[in-house]
């Protein structure tokens, strides 16, 4: 009896217990994430990408908003990373039907801000359970996945972006969303639920594309003859809005502020850049924002840091196996 108590308490928790949501674990997440191929030293999910580096050019019409020092009127450098959805690091750029971008601020000595955002404006499904159960769908094939988004009426709003979404020739003409809301917070202790998006200010037809990493060899090209430059708006939820529910969208006619722009002024391989080192954790906040009650932000922070403790450990395995070869 003491044996089956303990197997019951250390097995991973995937269930639904008296009143409390079911749970999955960080390790449920990245295993299923993993899958049976695992491609060791990279990332569980978004696994192919390349570096990025830049500044954001902040023209203050946020500071009032936020006490982040980002808002303030200036220029605030950035690591980043351009990435396509997916457990495999030599997948073809143009099959993933979703494509990314990460940053990471050094606000200032002691202070960071983490951000990972995709191309949808919103998730199919408002909870780390049911979308533990959307990943095992996409794995099972199109039909799992039909099926499954057939039963959940809450994945109305990603399925007609899906319906209308045309990818396009580069990374630099996509937008890319911070789907979960967070606060923004003043100096006075007051809070206004955004999100955001980094809108591009260029267009690039899809069709000029070809190859297994296009989208990495054109921006790489694009960069090294120009900056590449992101509007980055802020929409602000009004008392309506459920700022802890990614699955809806906030109506068209919410307020939005544009803070800056974005621009991109490097791109490095993922292996030889400092991207590659960094968790782009999207609880790392500075002061001045914060995280919404939104539960998906709680089991990403815990998802990406188990990923990251794989893939940092298996690189250190692999440095040190070189090491004894010397
Ligand atoms: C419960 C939901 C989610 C889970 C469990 C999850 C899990 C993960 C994991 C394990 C990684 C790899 C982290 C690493 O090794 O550094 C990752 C990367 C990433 N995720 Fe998620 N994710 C979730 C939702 C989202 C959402 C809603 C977004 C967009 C807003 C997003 C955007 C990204 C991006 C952009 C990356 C790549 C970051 C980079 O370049 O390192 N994820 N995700």
């Amino acid at each position: 009896m003491k044996t089956l108590y303990l197997a019951l308490l250390f097995t991973p928790a995937l269930c639904l217990s008296a009143g409390k949501p079911a749970q999955v674990t960080a390790q449920q997440f990245v295993n299923l994430q993993q899958g049976d191929a695992v491609f060791p030293g990279f990332r569980r999910a978004h696994a192919k990408g390349i570096c990025i580096s830049g500044e954001f050019h902040s023209n203050g019409q946020l500071a009032g908003y936020s006490k982040a020092s980002l808002f303030n009127e200036g220029v605030t450098p950035f690591i980043g990373r351009l990435s396509i959805a997916g457990n495999n690091p030599t997948a073809p750029d143009l099959k993933s039907p979703v494509r990314s971008m990460a940053l990471s601020f050094a606000i200032s000595h002691t202070e960071q801000w983490r951000l990972a955002m995709n191309t949808p404006p919103v998730m199919a499904v408002a909870d780390p359970h049911t979308f533990y159960q959307q990943i095992q769908a996409v794995q099972a094939g199109p039909a799992a996945i039909q099926q499954f988004l057939s039963e959940h009426p809450e994945a109305s709003e990603f399925r007609a972006w899906a319906a209308q979404y045309q990818a396009t020739g580069s990374f630099a003409a996509e937008t890319y969303h911070s789907i979960n809301a967070f606060y923004l917070v003043n100096s006075n202790g007051e809070q206004q639920a955004v999100r955001w998006a980094m809108q591009p200010t260029v267009a690039v037809p899809a069709s000029a594309l070809d190859g297994n990493d296009a989208l990495q060899t054109e921006i790489a090209s694009r960069i090294a003859g120009a900056p590449v430059v992101f509007n980055w708006v802020f929409t602000l939820a009004e008392p309506a809005d459920d700022e802890d529910n990614p699955t809806k969208a906030w109506p068209e006619n919410r307020r939005q502020v544009t803070a800056g722009q974005l621009i991109l002024t490097g791109t490095t391989a993922q292996l030889e850049g400092d991207c590659h080192a960094i968790n782009f954790d999207p609880l790392v906040l500075p002061s001045g924002i914060a995280a919404t009650r939104d539960p998906i932000l709680r089991a990403r922070s815990a998802a990406y840091v188990e990923s990251y403790r794989r893939r940092a450990k298996e690189q250190l395995d692999g440095a040190l196996e070189g090491s004894n070869n010397d």
